[in-house]
């Protein structure tokens, strides 16, 4: 395997609250992370899920090793990655672990179903996907884990949740194409004068 690892000697000089500053522009789909099956089960809000190959279909997604999920996630070797709609920012809340909500607790006022793997997956989420765990890199604070897909449960809903600038949004195909004809319909007029 190919690999290109440098040793990044001027890293020192980049701040913490810099490189957090430059981040919170970059606009992320909020996901949860669902390991464990059973009762031994949790999970986490990301927005680290990336697609990585279609065929065959693969994603990534960094997970800090600290979190209560990793060891789950590593010790079955499965995962769910539930992509949320815009109007799941309550499960989003729960599964940062805010309020001190650990474990199975963090699953509560959701409705969930097992996979194919053993992971609960959301129903409701506007894609749910079952994955196992393929390879995991280990790298500073966090692992890059990617996952073979091995089931999709797919919604059918549009309006995403998003998070940007510290905090979450809603994208809305429907809206926000109003929203972009209202700003381009006066612009395409001036094109064609
Ligand atoms: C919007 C948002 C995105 C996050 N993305 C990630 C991520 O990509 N990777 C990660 O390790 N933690 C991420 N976190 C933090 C985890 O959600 C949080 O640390 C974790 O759920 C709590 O850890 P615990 O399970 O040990 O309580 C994110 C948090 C928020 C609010």
């Amino acid at each position: 395997m190919n690999s290109v690892v440098r040793n990044m000697a001027a890293a020192g000089d980049i701040s913490s609250d810099g490189f957090r500053g430059a981040m919170r522009h970059l606009t992320g789909g909020v996901s949860v992370i669902t390991a464990g099956r059973g009762k031994d089960i949790t999970g986490m809000t990301v927005t680290s899920v990336s697609s990585l190959s279609v065929d065959p279909p693969t994603l990534i997604v960094s997970v800090n090793r600290e979190a209560s999920s990793w060891p789950l996630l590593m010790r079955h070797g499965f995962f769910g990655i539930n992509i949320l709609a815009a109007d799941q920012i309550g499960i989003a809340e729960r599964f940062t672990g805010k309020g001190g909500l650990k474990g199975a607790e963090r699953f509560a006022g959701g409705q969930w179903t097992t996979s194919v793997s053993g992971v609960p997956l959301l129903v409701g989420a506007l894609a749910a996907i079952d994955c196992a765990v393929e390879e995991t890199i280990e790298r500073h604070s966090h692992a890059i884990v990617i996952g073979r897909v091995l089931d999709i449960l797919a919604g059918g809903r549009t309006a995403a949740l998003a998070y940007w600038q510290g905090r979450y949004v809603a994208v809305d195909q429907d809206e926000d194409a109003a929203r972009l004809a209202e700003v381009s319909l006066p612009l395409a007029h001036a094109h064609t004068r």
